[in-house]
């Protein structure tokens, strides 16, 4: 990090990439280069370009960073440099430049970070009202990102939708703007808070990539704009439109992280980019082995006992599962949707001596135990509503709008996360839990402009005391599927429950998008049962093991139904999965395609391959990339010897005839020839 006094040039560098900004004559902020490494002599060449937080004013026609008003209803920002703090670290720093409005006490800091080893610039945006009048903040992004200029762009994302989650979209940057955003509270199915843009040049292993991530678990909004000159560059926050805050005299606004990632290496080196700093800067606990964990919601659904529990978990057990999971359903009058959402004690019919049989039991088993919660959400007909209807989401004249026969708490208010983290610390504290599956099955409704914010920081509050006070814990992040995946969620989670669906051929895709951006490592997948639940697709045990297998494992069929045959599978193929997890989760990520996948880590390789439908059936062989091409390889299955350019130039046989077959293949160098 260098600062150039007479350039009025700051210089943030990371291993690939240079991101410089820079104070134009009008005090603003620009940015003048985010891209290949620069030294600072060459930065210094290059002009302020786009302002690094545009603010609503003067000639500005875009999409505005900064919305500010003030008391006397003016509106805008004019800029006035305050001054900068770098605080350097080894491979990394932070950077805060000061800044203020010329005319009305409003002090803007734009905050950045790097960290070592990592290409990613970390940023936002703190407003601290130092006046003694009240200033409302119509908007404030964490940054706005400027790609250099190009010819044309195209942009890459993720829609989706309940099930269909992650569904990668790579297209055009339209004229105008276009909008990605999430007003339901949660980071949501829809479209999921990433973008990247590159010139339309960018394959899966060459090409500039620009992306950016945010960190931010409620609703937001990005806008990507294309002018009239053709430039693409885009702002982006929390909170969706409509939204504002008042800032008290005094108050303070942090905005979330909201992650800037260059990479000159295609698509395939910015995934590799985000899941390093993912898991090197993101994750709690990154080097924490990701349990096989066995799930019984799909096998039993709101139908538990604790006899029905301990059948289930001694065949989890069976196949080698190293955590057993009990879902929803086993607390106050749960027996369906439509109540005990709130009532967080054993439900005395189920659970007549509490939890405590059932968890020895799975001790015994040699398993650890995970509970699933829904902390935020209340069933009307629940002993919790009926002591504090006060305490849901709702406004005056208007309907409580029940989704999924329940309602939110409001997490806002200080005294809901506390009841929260009181009934959380104990259920811990009393019982010998190890995982949670922290659900959250509905959007916000009837919510007023103060809740957005402070809800979702004190559900990260709520998690962050949790983690702290019980070490040892896993969280499982989940909002029906995967509608709260995000690196908000990550900064406090293990994984993510990816998605409700379970099918393992549509997971391919689903799978394809999570890791776009999230490491394998988060992305939590269940083998269940065939038929499937959602798509009655029938598919054999071991193609399903195989598509789970790329992501942190779990079971979450009825185990009880499965045949003598398909649990000698599970066994055998849970103990090959142990053998690999190092290197899924751990590994360099390499896709081969959208339906086969290499992960790396050392001298050891996992390649996994699944056949299409027969619609999209391909023969052709499947070429394997980063090995050392003076390699020797050994395929662990078969023996066999392989040269590393041989490997990657002609690759491996496809031999899958059939839907929903699939391959594991496991590679180690073996020598250097
Ligand atoms: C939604 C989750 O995604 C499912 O896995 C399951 O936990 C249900 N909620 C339980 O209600």
């Amino acid at each position: 990090m260098i600062y150039d006094a007479e350039a009025r040039l700051w210089l943030l560098s990371t291993p690939s990439s240079s991101y410089a900004v820079r104070l134009g004559p009008d005090d603003a902020p620009y940015n003048a280069h985010w891209g290949r490494p620069l030294t600072i002599e060459q930065a210094r060449t290059l002009p302020p370009d786009r302002e690094e937080l545009p603010a609503e004013g003067g000639e500005r026609f875009g999409a505005a960073s900064l919305q500010i008003r003030y008391g006397d209803a003016v509106r805008g920002v004019e800029w006035r440099h305050l001054g900068h703090d770098i605080h350097g670290e080894p491979g990394g720093g932070q950077l805060a430049i000061r800044m203020a409005d010329r005319h009305y006490p409003l002090e803007i800091t734009l905050h950045y970070r790097v960290r070592p080893g990592s290409d990613a610039v970390e940023r936002w945006t703190r407003l601290r009202n130092a006046g003694t009048e009240p200033i409302t903040i119509l908007r404030c992004d964490s940054a706005a990102w400027t790609a250099p200029p190009r010819e044309d762009y195209r942009m890459t994302h993720v829609v989706g939708d309940w099930g269909r989650e992650f569904q990668l979209r790579r297209g055009p940057v339209p004229e105008a703007e276009t909008v990605l955003t999430s007003r339901r509270g949660h980071s949501g199915h829809q479209v999921n808070p990433w973008l990247m843009i590159d010139a339309g040049d960018a394959a899966e292993d060459h090409g500039e990539v620009w992306s950016a991530a945010l960190a931010w678990s409620g609703s937001w909004r990005m806008t990507l704009g294309r002018g009239q000159d053709g430039r693409a560059g885009w702002t982006g926050g929390f909170g969706h439109e409509g939204l504002t805050w008042r800032l008290g005299p005094g108050e303070e606004l942090e905005t979330p992280v909201f992650t800037g990632m260059y990479a000159p290496d295609g698509f395939g080196g910015t995934s590799r980019r985000w899941h390093d700093h993912i898991r090197r800067h993101v994750l709690p606990a990154p080097d924490r082995v990701r349990p096989v964990i066995y799930n019984s919601w799909e096998a039993t659904e709101f139908d538990i006992s604790e006899t029905q529990q301990m059948e289930l978990a001694e065949r989890a057990a069976g196949v080698g599962v190293e955590l057993f999971v009990m879902d929803d359903a086993w607390f106050g009058g749960r027996t369906g949707e439509h109540a005990g959402l709130g009532d967080w004690w054993p439900n005395p019919d189920r659970f007549p001596n509490g939890l405590t049989p059932l968890i020895d039991h799975v001790k015994r088993l040699g398993m650890r135990f995970g509970i699933w919660v829904e902390p935020e959400s209340v069933n009307p007909d629940s002993d919790l509503h009926r002591a504090h209807p006060e305490w849901v989401l709702h406004q005056p004249n208007r309907a409580r709008t029940e989704m999924r026969e329940q309602l939110l708490l409001d997490f806002s208010r200080s005294d809901v996360a506390e009841w929260a983290h009181g009934w959380l610390d104990d259920l811990l504290t009393r019982n010998d839990i190890s995982f949670l599956k922290w659900d959250m099955n509905r959007p916000f409704t009837e919510a007023g402009d103060d809740v957005w914010i402070p809800y979702i920081r004190n559900v990260y509050a709520v998690m962050d005391r949790l983690r702290a006070d019980h070490p040892d814990l896993l969280i499982e992040g989940c909002a029906s599927g995967g509608g709260r995946a995000d690196l908000g969620m990550l900064a406090r989670t293990d994984q993510i429950w990816t998605s409700d669906n379970t099918d393992a051929l549509q997971r391919v895709a689903i799978q394809h998008g999570y890791t776009q951006i999230y490491p394998a490592c988060t992305m939590g997948a269940w083998v269940t049962d065939s038929p499937n639940r959602i798509s009655a697709r029938l598919s054999p045990v071991r193609y399903r093991f195989h598509v789970a297998m790329a992501g942190a494992l779990g079971i979450g069929g009825d185990l009880l139904t499965w045949s003598e045959g398909d649990l000698r599978w599970a066994a055998m193929l849970t103990e090959q999965y142990k053998q690999i997890r190092p290197i899924v989760h751990g590994g360099r990520m390499y896709r081969l395609g959208d339906c086969a996948v290499q992960y790396t880590r050392g001298p050891e390789t996992v390649v996994f391959v699944w056949q299409p439908t027969a619609l999209r059936r391909t023969t052709s062989p499947v070429l394997l990339k980063a090995l050392d091409p003076d390699g020797l390889y050994r395929d662990e299955e078969t023996g066999a010897l392989h040269h590393g350019a041989v490997l990657m130039s002609h690759g491996l046989p496809r031999l899958l005839p059939f839907d929903t077959m699939s391959e594991l293949v496991r590679l180690t160098q073996v020598a250097h020839s």
